[in-house]
C-alpha cells in the first residue's frame, strides 16, 4: 500500500490530546471512497476509510485492494484503512492480508469473558503484523450488522478499564446513547457525556470511539421524502453533541448513514428533475460532489480535524 497509510493509534492519540476527532467514514463504492478522500485532502485532514464485512463483500476484495491503493496515491493526507465491526477471526485475517492497517473486533454482543478472549486473540495476531485494534464494550441500541438490541447497554467505566488492560486494545468503542442507522431517538437526543468523562479519566491514553454518530441532516431527509422516498421520523445525533463528545475524549467518530442519505437524496432529486438523463455519470458526479461537500463540513465544523494532517 502507498506510504501515506498511517498508524491509526498515533493519529487518534494526537486527536485526543488536541480535543478534536478523526472521522471514520464507511464506503462501499468508488464514488463514496473518492468523495471522502477528496474532502480530507481539501481540508488537509487525517481520515479513516472504514469498510464493513458487508461492504467488503459488495465491493469484492480483489477490487478493494487495487482501488484503495490507487486512491491512496491520489492524496498526501494521513489515511488509515479500517475494518468496521469485524465479528470473526477469519475476517480480521482476510483484511490484514489485503493491506488494512486497523481492525475492529466487535465482541460487544458476547458475554464479557468471551469478548475479552476473542479481542485478546485478535490483538496478539494484529500487533505482530503492525496492525492496530479497536474493541467494543457496551451495546448500541438498534442494529449492529447482524446484532440487534432494543435497549442501550451503556458502557461501565470500571469494566472499560479492566477490558483495555486485559486485552491490550489500542482504542475502545463505548456505548453512551448513540445507535446505528437513521432512526436514533424517539424523543429528544441525549448522550451520556458523564459516562464518557468517567471512561476518559480512567483511560487517558486510550482513544475512545463513537459509533452511530451520524447526524441525519434533516435537509436530506426532506429531499428523500419529497422525491419518492419514505424515511419519515429519521433522526440523528445533533452536531453540537458530537462536538461536545469530541471535547470530552471521543477521538474517532464513525459515520455511514449520513453519506448514504446524501448519496440517495442527490440521486433521487437529480433523476426527478432531469427525467431525460440516463447517463449514470451525471447523477453519480452530482452525488459524489454532494458527499464531498458534506464530509468537508463535518471535518471542519464538527470534528475540527481540518489542518491537522
Ligand atoms: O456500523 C455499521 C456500518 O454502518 C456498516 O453497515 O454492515 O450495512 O455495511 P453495513
Ligand atoms: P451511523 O449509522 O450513525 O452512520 O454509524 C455508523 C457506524 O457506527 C459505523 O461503524
Ligand atoms: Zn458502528
Amino acid at each position: 500500500m502507498a506510504n501515506n497509510l498511517k498508524n491509526e493509534y498515533d493519529m487518534l492519540l494526537k486527536a485526543k490530546k488536541g480535543k478534536y476527532a478523526v472521522g471514520a467514514f464507511n464506503f462501499s463504492s468508488l464514488e463514496i471512497m473518492r468523495a471522502i478522500v477528496d474532502a480530507a485532502t481539501e481540508c488537509n485532514s487525517p481520515v479513516i476509510l472504514a469498510l464493513s464485512e458487508g461492504g467488503l463483500r459488495y465491493a469484492e476484495p480483489h477490487y478493494i485492494r487495487h482501488v484503495l491503493n490507487a486512491v491512496l496515491e491520489m492524496t498526501d493526507v494521513p489515511v488509515a484503512l479500517h475494518l468496521d465491526h469485524g465479528k470473526t477471526f477469519d475476517i480480521i485475517r482476510e483484511v490484514i492480508d489485503l493491506g488494512f492497517n486497523s481492525v475492529m473486533i466487535d465482541g460487544s454482543s458476547l458475554p464479557y469473558e468471551d469478548n475479552i478472549a476473542i479481542t485478546k486473540k485478535v490483538v496478539n495476531y494484529a500487533h505482530k503484523k503492525g496492525v492496530v485494534v479497536e474493541g467494543e464494550l457496551g451495546v448500541l441500541a438498534g442494529i449492529e450488522d447482524d446484532v440487534s438490541s432494543d435497549k442501550h447497554l451503556y458502557t461501565d467505566p470500571e469494566q472499560a478499564y479492566d477490558f483495555v488492560k486485559k486485552t491490550g486494545v489500542d482504542s475502545l468503542a463505548i456505548a453512551i446513547g448513540t445507535s446505528h442507522g437513521a432512526y436514533k431517538f424517539n424523543g429528544d437526543a441525549n448522550l451520556r457525556i458523564d459516562i464518557l468523562q468517567q471512561v476518559n479519566a480512567l483511560l487517558p491514553d486510550t482513544p475512545l470511539v463513537l459509533h452511530g454518530a451520524s447526524s441525519v441532516p434533516q435537509e436530506y431527509v426532506e429531499i428523500i421524502n419529497k422525491f419518492g422516498g419514505d424515511i419519515k421520523g429519521a433522526k440523528g445525533v445533533p452536531a453540537e453533541m458530537i462536538a461536545l463528545a469530541c471535547e470530552n475524549g471521543i477521538s474517532k467518530v464513525n459515520c455511514d448513514t449520513d453519506l448514504r442519505l446524501v448519496f440517495t437524496a442527490t440521486v433521487r432529486k437529480f433523476l426527478a428533475e432531469n427525467p431525460t438523463v440516463f447517463d449514470p455519470r451525471k447523477y453519480l458526479q452530482a452525488s459524489k460532489d454532494a458527499m464531498c461537500e458534506f464530509v468537508k463540513s463535518k471535518i471542519t465544523d464538527v470534528l475540527k480535524s481540518n489542518n491537522k494532517a
